[in-house]
């Protein structure tokens, strides 16, 4: 039987929604809220506003895209958290009803499970390059920092993680701090490209096992500008290439470092990278020649399934569907990935 999921994503800043039958994506739209730009990150009352007028367009506009009719619809998944509380309201909201006005089940989703499940999103039936269970993913968003085992198509465990901020926040502070406009992720990467990655160096963090922490280097950041900036006050402008590939270099071989380390001690050989950073040159560059020198068979998303997007939502509600799982129509949202069942 043919199984046609329509999911809902409102974590964040975007508003998406995708259709997917059989695990093939036939539809994924997005509507991203430009309005944060100008306030350097996302204002949390602002993303729920216009979560609430993109929701309806968005939902319409997969439909039409992947040419179903609400009837043809199995299940409604939706994003049930972690991200910002408003913003998953209304999400939550909309899914409940649509699924409760159609007569068909609701399935929530841990964003994070969507993130790991990005690589089974298929764009035809031929597609079957995906990880082998047990695989081990970097996810990197900005959120979130974690190395995940992942089981199967429902079970995970987090094996190590950032013990303060995400990789995300230390690239969009580094935007912040050199004046380059939110989010700061994809613009140092493309200002890194023409930049000397060597020339200048910062401090590694100390933490112990597979954990990460990112505070204390975005600290020694702006202090290294500050002093900087004392001895020649044009030094950003004349250096902007150079910090952004070094502070990216140094970003890139933390997570690296700890990718490899748990990698040997668990064994696994089949290794992926999923969440917004993972739309990085140099990670996704640093993965694949890793992969080459240490037989891994590494997986890395479409541009378009790494930052936040409906169809990974879809993947893992389908999976959740044919293992029989339904949601509660009284479920609510919950911000916290320590919240999530
Ligand atoms: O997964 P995502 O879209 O949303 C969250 O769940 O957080 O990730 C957004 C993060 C932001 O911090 C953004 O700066 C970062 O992903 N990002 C990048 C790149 N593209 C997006 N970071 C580094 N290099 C990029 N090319
Ligand atoms: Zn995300």
């Amino acid at each position: 039987m043919s199984i046609t999921i329509l999911a809902i994503e409102s974590s964040c800043d975007d508003t998406s929604a995708a259709v997917v039958k059989d695990g093939v994506v036939l539809s994924n739209e997005m509507a991203t809220q430009d309005i944060h730009q100008k306030y350097g990150g996302v204002i949390p009352e602002l993303a729920s506003r216009a979560h609430q007028q993109n929701i309806v367009p968005v939902v319409h506009a997969a439909l039409k895209g992947a040419s179903i009719t609400k009837e043809q619809i199995d299940a409604v998944a939706f994003t049930r958290g972690p991200g910002l509380l408003g913003s998953l309201l209304v999400g939550t909201s909309f899914a409940k009803g649509f699924a409760m006005a159609i007569g068909k089940p609701l399935i929530d989703v841990n964003h994070l499970q969507g993130h790991l499940l990005s690589h089974f999103i298929k764009e035809s039936d031929s597609d079957k390059d995906h990880p082998e269970f047990p695989y081990l993913t970097l996810l990197v968003s900005g959120g979130h920092t974690q190395i995940v085992r992942v089981e199967n198509f429902l079970e995970f465990e987090v094996i190590g993680e950032t013990i303060d901020d995400a990789v995300g926040e230390a690239f969009d502070k580094c935007a912040k701090l050199l004046n380059l406009g939110y989010p700061g992720g994809p613009v140092v990467d493309k200002l890194a490209l023409s930049g000397d990655s060597m020339k200048f160096r910062f401090s590694k963090p100390r933490i112990a096992g597979l954990n990460y922490s990112f505070s204390g280097i975005k600290t020694s950041l702006l202090y290294f500008l500050r002093d900087r900036i004392k001895e020649n006050e044009k030094f950003i402008d004349e250096n902007i290439n150079d910090i952004c590939a070094s502070y990216q270099r140094h970003l890139v071989d933390i997570l690296m470092e700890k990718l490899i380390k748990a990698a040997n001690e668990e064994n696994i050989k089949d290794v992926a990278l999923s969440g917004g950073v993972s739309a990085n040159s140099l990670l996704r560059k640093r993965i694949f020649d890793e992969g080459l020198k240490r037989g891994w068979k590494t997986f890395i998303p479409e541009i378009k399934y790494t930052t936040d997007n409906a169809a990974m939502i879809a993947i893992a509600g389908y999976y959740k569907f044919v293992s029989g799982y339904r949601a509660p129509f009284d479920i609510v949202p919950v911000s916290r990935s320590t919240d999530y069942r």
